[in-house]
Order: structure tokens, then C-alpha cells, then sequence
């Protein structure tokens, strides 16, 4: 069975999701870089071990980098998912990771790179919005695209409204990435992601939908 080793910052909603899914896969432990991430306590609740690598006691991102890559290899995960990571990853973490290393960012990538991506989707004025799961290579939120779920952005949504629309559709995204990749169903092939015997679906959003 293929072992998976979550990586957190905060509420850990997403993280949630990926215990609740039953997925054909062993969670061996949550790792966050803070110390009072809400996420531990739901992680210990499942039963599912949790360790703290605190960036605050590193001189530089490189360093705790290291520490982190040797905590997480202590438990020789097959799959690594940043599910709400917040610190940037530098090429010290990421390169020995290289197509075991996923992350969900919430926007339609590659637009709205960064934080604050649902704010910047009301400020533009887009029509759809949504969230993307990714690998990660060094440069941020750029890696491979494995899947995105789209959603509607209505006139009246607030920041907080259309952050909620989104992040149902991320608990549906993640699990269902990571049950594929479990599966072998997710191939790296040069900077495209193919999902192997997965069923496209044959509709499409249109928003404001036509006539
Ligand atoms: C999610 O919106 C995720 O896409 C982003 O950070 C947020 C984490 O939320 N990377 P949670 O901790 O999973 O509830």
C-alpha cells in the first residue's frame, strides 16, 4: 500500500478531506510547520500520527528545508501533498521530490499565482474561478497540472463566499488526484500530465450560462 505524508500550516480542511475519502493508501503522518495549526488536532482525531518542523527556529529557508526533506523521508512516503502549506519551498525540498510532490492552490492556474487569489478573481472580474492540483517544481505555483475544478463567480459573491464555493470543489479535487495517483493514474509525461483510464467529462461551464 502506497504511503502518503501530508504537510499543513493551518484548519487543515483539505487534509480532512484526504482522511475521510477512505482512500486505497496509508496517511503515515501530518506535518506542519506550526505548532498550533488547527489541522494537528483533526490529524491526532483520525488517529493519524503528527510531527511539527517549526521554520521560525532556521536561519534560512534552505536549512529548514533540510530538516523538513528528513523528516518526511523518515517515513518513506510515495506521495508528498502540500495541502495548505504556506511557505515557500526551495529547490533544497523540492528536487528530491520531483513527481511525488503535490499541491492544491486555490485558482484556476496559471492564473492568480500566490495568495489572495480570490480577491484578485472578484477585483478582475472573472466569470469562473476554481482550483487547480499540481506537482511542484521549484518555481511556485507553476509545476504540472494534474486536475482543476471550476466554479461559477456570481455577481453578488463576496471573498468569503466565493472562497467557499471553491474550496468544496477543493475537497472533491484533492482526494480524487490522490486516489488516481495511488492508483498509477497519473503519468508525468515532459511538462504535461496525463490521467491514464480516468473519465473525461463531456460538459463544459459556461458562466453566465447561455440562453
Ligand atoms: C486552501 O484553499 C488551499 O487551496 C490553499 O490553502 C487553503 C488551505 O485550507 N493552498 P485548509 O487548511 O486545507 O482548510
Amino acid at each position: 500500500m502506497k504511503r502518503i505524508v501530508i504537510l499543513i500550516s493551518g484548519r487543515g480542511s483539505n487534509m480532512e478531506a484526504l482522511l475521510q475519502a477512505q482512500l486505497p493508501a496509508a496517511i503515515v503522518c501530518v506535518l506542519s510547520n506550526v505548532a498550533s495549526a488547527k489541522g494537528l488536532e483533526i490529524a491526532r482525531a483520525h488517529g493519524v500520527p503528527t510531527e511539527v518542523v517549526d521554520h521560525r527556529e532556521f536561519a534560512t529557508r534552505e536549512a529548514f528545508d533540510a530538516a523538513l526533506l528528513a523528516r518526511v523521508n523518515a517515513h518513506a512516503p510515495d506521495l508528498v501533498v502540500l495541502a495548505g502549506f504556506m511557505r515557500i519551498l526551495t529547490p533544497t525540498f523540492v528536487a528530491p521530490c520531483k513527481g511525488r510532490l503535490i499541491n492544491i492552490h486555490p485558482s484556476l492556474l496559471p492564473a492568480f499565482q500566490g495568495v489572495n487569489t480570490h480577491r484578485r478573481a472578484l477585483d478582475e472580474g472573472v466569470k469562473i474561478h476554481g482550483c487547480t492540483v499540481h506537482f511542484v517544481t521549484p518555481e511556485l505555483d507553476r509545476g504540472p497540472i494534474i486536475a482543476q475544478a471550476a466554479v461559477p463567480v456570481l455577481e453578488d459573491d463576496t471573498e468569503a463566499i466565493l472562497a467557499a464555493r471553491v474550496l468544496e470543489q477543493e475537497h472533491r479535487l484533492l482526494p480524487a488526484v490522490v486516489r488516481w495517483y495511488v492508483e498509477d493514474q497519473v503519468q508525468l509525461v515532459g511538462p504535461r500530465v496525463r490521467t491514464g483510464h480516468v473519465r473525461h467529462a463531456d460538459h463544459f461551464l459556461c458562466s453566465p450560462p447561455p440562453p
